[in-house]
This record gives structure tokens, sequence and C-alpha cells, in this order.
């Protein structure tokens, strides 16, 4: 193949791709290149830009460490992650809702007894949550695992804080519901925060004069056998950023009331000098198609 021009380079890399073994590599890098290809002819494409994009792709990687993965960012911030978790995870009316999985969960979050503290000792507002992990039929789930994962109340993560150490965990935890389906702990309510703005992304959103706000919320991942895996968030009723997250995760069946309460006794019977918030939500799991 000599002689390629702005005409045949298409079909003239798609013909050298053909012979993959894999047909679904195949496939997926057939389309990307026709839609690479199209991108760059229909914007028609400068040098300089392409340049300056090829810069923009490289900063991304650089900055990326084990705890700052700058291209789960650029794809939540560009739709894509909502995108393919939308076309996967269409579900039976009823089942609670997917959403984004975002860059801070960690493989090894402690465990926890049901009705533990997890927030290992963050300042902040107590927040008692609790629910039932439900079929689609409305039975308990018995025995799911629930990992947790939140921002603490100035809206950062833990892993996000400079100097912890590698084994220091705060706000998140690893449960095991119990035989009626029933999760409940306790642990503080988290803030709005901007998602991690100081790099490539960030620089994105500004020239773009996008905001990088997230409402709050609190993520929850449900295991059980025979059941799809739920990634899923639970956002705060009246919150800021509900219309306009940075990373369009939002579902309203997500939404839910943090609701107040003033001091007193809190929902383990024992007594709580300060005000304090609770939450009650049940999840819905999709039974697996066997
Ligand atoms: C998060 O919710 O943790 C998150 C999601 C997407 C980008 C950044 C953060
Ligand atoms: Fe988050």
């Amino acid at each position: 193949m000599r002689n390629l021009d702005e005409h045949t380079i298409t079909q003239a890399v798609l013909t050298r791709n053909a012979s993959a073994p894999d047909p679904r590599l195949r496939e997926i890098m057939t389309s990307l290149v026709q839609h690479l290809h199209a991108f760059a002819r229909e914007t028609k494409l400068t040098e300089a830009e392409w340049e300056k994009g090829i810069e923009f792709l490289t900063a991304v990687g650089q900055i990326c460490t084990p705890t700052r993965q700058e291209f789960i960012l650029l794809s939540d911030t560009l739709g894509l992650s909502t995108l393919v978790t939308a076309q996967n995870h269409k579900k039976p009316e009823g089942c609670t809702e997917a959403t984004v999985f975002g860059p801070f969960h960690v493989l090894d979050a402690p465990r926890f007894d049901l009705g533990a503290d997890i927030s290992a000792g963050l300042p902040g507002v107590p927040w008692f949550v609790r629910g039932t992990v439900r079929d689609i039929d409305g039975n308990p789930v018995p025995n799911a695992t629930l990992e947790v994962w939140q921002a603490d109340d100035a809206g950062f993560y833990d892993v996000q804080k400079a100097g912890r150490a590698a084994n220091s965990f705060e706000g998140r935890a690893i449960l095991q519901a119990d035989s009626e389906g029933r999760y409940h702990f306790k642990t503080i309510i988290p803030d709005c925060y901007p998602i991690p703005h100081d790099g490539p992304v960030g620089k994105m959103l500004e020239a773009l004069e996008r905001h990088p706000w997230r409402p709050a919320h609190l993520h929850f991942m449900i295991i059980s056998p025979n059941h799809e895996r739920l990634v899923t968030h639970v956002f705060r009723e009246h919150g800021e950023y509900l219309d306009s997250d940075a990373v369009f995760g939002v579902r309203s069946s997500l939404i839910a009331d943090w609701v107040a309460h003033d001091a007193g006794t809190d929902p383990y019977g024992q007594a709580i000098d300060t005000p304090w918030f609770s939450l009650d939500f049940d999840f819905v799991l999709n039974p697996i198609a066997r």
C-alpha cells in the first residue's frame, strides 16, 4: 500500500487490521479507526491541534498514579462512563439503577461488623445508614457483601490525603448483610466535592467553562451470588449540583432523604448529644439470567 491519501487511508488501516485473530478486537478496532478518521475529517483537524491533543493525552497518562486515575476522570467528564454503564445495565423495572464507579474505590478496604462506625474518627455530623437488600420480587437477599466508600465532610476521600499510611482508611468498609438482607452502619455526612481538577482534565473543564463539582453521595457496591453486581451511589435530596454533576452520574431513583434529627437517642438506643442524620435505603438486585 503506497501513495495513500485522505480518501484511501481509512480503508488501508482497516485492511491491515482485518487479519486480527480476535473477532471482538477486530470489531472494536474497525469502529475506532472509522470514528477517529471521521472525527478528523469532520473537524478538518489541523496538525497543530492534533499535536495539542497528543500533549493532552500524554499529560493525562503522566499524572496517573495508583491513587490518581486521570483516564477515569476523562472518561467520566466526557460522559463515556455513564454511557458504558447505562448500556451494560439495562434492568427490569424496580431494580436499583447503577451509576459510575469513579476512581476512589480501593481493593483492600477494611471489613466491619454491622452497626460499626466506619468513619475511623473523621470529624463530622453523625449519620446512621440502614436498609435491606432485596430481589426483584421484594424478598430479602441474605448475606450480600456491601462495599461502601465516601468523601469526608470537606469533600475528600482518604486516598487523596497527603501523608496517609497505605493501610489507613476512613469512610470505607466491607460489610455483610444479615440473613434477612439487612445492613446498617454509622458514619458521617459527606459533602459535595470537586473531582480532582489540578491536572489536564481540570484544565479541559476550565477551557469548556465547566465546573468540577459532584453532588454529595455515598458509594455502594453490592455483591451477591446469582445477582448482577450493583455499583451505585445514594445522593442527598435537595443537595447542590444534582442537576450539573461533573460526571453525569445522578439518577432520580438514587436521590434519597437524608433525614435530620435532634440530639437525644440514636437508632441504636444510645444517647447522642449532637444533631444527627439517618438514611434508609433499600437496594433491589437484578437476578443473573440463566
Ligand atoms: C466519585 O464519585 O468518587 C467520582 C466519580 C467520578 C469522578 C471522580 C470522582
Ligand atoms: Fe464519590
